[in-house]
């Protein structure tokens, strides 16, 4: 379906062309909302295994105290819900780890439909180091990893009636952070952290300080009426 722009009673098309939800061609809906960051997910079940998996349906959602969120859609291979997504529920702990260029290979195999019991630590050969306030595991190889305390889930709509869309939000208890991706004054220097993240299609982002800019909000006094 074509838009069409009115002048006066007369209509005219345009190059805009409008979707219902259902039809939007494929990739267009990821693609537009991009870079999205991908937290790699660490969680373990009940009876000890250790699982990891990315997901880009990842973000802050607020800042004191420092929470975030991630969305499992679709479901497992052996169906119902994605191993994390039933690990957080159920233990309560799970860390987030910041995913570097280095870690592309490793973060990628990790998405792999592996049967409910395999462990990707395992099965792509990740280097772990043990959290401070739970059991789920901490990528020794990320540079910055948020330990995290289940909060709660939010269920999301669902059309398909084996996929289970639900939105887990976390709050951060605590924060590992590699001194060798700071800089002098304690800030992140993104030259040193090499970070990721996930386009549209098959596509992925290598964050390159040289297209950083510094844009600082406006002062309050700038935009109020002058008496
Ligand atoms: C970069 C990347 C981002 C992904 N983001 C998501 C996501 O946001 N939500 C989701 O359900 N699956 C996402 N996936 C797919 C999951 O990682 C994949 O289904 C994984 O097997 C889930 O593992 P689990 O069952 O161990 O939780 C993503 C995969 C990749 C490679």
């Amino acid at each position: 379906m074509s838009s069409l722009k009115s002048i006066g009673n007369k209509f005219f098309s345009t190059s805009f062309k409008t979707y219902k939800s259902d039809h939007i061609p494929k990739g267009i809906f990821k693609a537009s909302i991009a870079p999205r960051p991908i937290g790699w997910i660490s969680s373990v079940c009940k009876s000890g295994n250790h699982n990891l998996a990315p997901f880009s349906y990842f973000n802050a959602v607020c800042d004191i105290p420092p929470t975030i969120m991630i969305s499992t859609t679709d479901q497992h291979i052996e169906g119902g819900p994605k191993d994390t997504l039933q690990n957080i529920e159920s233990t309560g702990h799970f860390v987030v780890n910041i995913v570097t260029q280095q870690l592309y290979e490793q973060m990628n195999l990790t998405s792999a439909d592996l049967p409910r019991h395999t462990s990707e630590f395992d099965y792509a050969d990740i280097k772990w180091l043990k959290s401070d306030f739970g059991e789920s595991r901490r990528v020794e190889n990320s540079p910055i990893q948020f330990e995290c305390k289940y909060f709660t889930s939010v269920q999301l709509p669902q059309e398909n009636k084996t996929s289970v869309n639900k939105m887990i939000i976390g709050t951060v208890i605590a924060v590992h952070v590699d001194s060798n991706i700071l800089d002098e004054n304690g800030r992140v220097d993104y030259a040193k952290l090499k970070l990721i993240a996930r386009m549209g299609y098959n596509d992925y982002l290598a964050i390159n300080p040289k297209d950083i800019f510094v844009g600082k909000r406006p002062a309050a006094n700038n935009i109020l009426p002058k008496e």
